[in-house]
């Protein structure tokens, strides 16, 4: 009995760490987070390209002063125009980490 509540434990587990744009669980939680921020194009820009190489890093996560070196860094590997670059950094730190 033990042994299969242990194995019903590691199963819900590892179901719930599954990646994958079908899991309809995490595209609920993302269009949750997205739902916080108000519309402008650097949310739209962020939303378009900052997931392809690795889940969204939300701008939250990081202070005001960290921001402006990482979009430097990931404009590049997203090639992002001066504009799109621009208005991604100003979505970032509008929303970053208070400190
Ligand atoms: C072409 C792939 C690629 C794209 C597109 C990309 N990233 Fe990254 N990102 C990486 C890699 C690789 C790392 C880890 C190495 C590093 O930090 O440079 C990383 C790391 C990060 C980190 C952690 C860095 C730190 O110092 O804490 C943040 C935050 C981040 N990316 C944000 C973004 C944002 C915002 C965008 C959209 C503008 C973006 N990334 C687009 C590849 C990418």
């Amino acid at each position: 009995m033990k042994t299969l509540l242990q194995l019903s434990v590691i199963a819900v587990l590892l179901w719930g760490c599954s990646k994958g744009t079908s899991n309809p669980d995490k595209a609920a939680a993302t269009e949750a987070a997205f739902a916080k921020y108000p519309e402008s194009q650097g949310k739209t820009v962020y939303r378009q390209n900052c997931n392809k190489c690795h889940g969204y890093k939300w701008p939250e996560t990081r202070t005001a002063e960290k921001w402006p070196g990482i979009i430097d860094r990931m404009a590049r590997k997203a090639k992002l125009t001066d504009d799109q670059k621009a208005a991604v950094l100003d979505f970032v730190k509008t929303n970053a980490k208070a400190s």
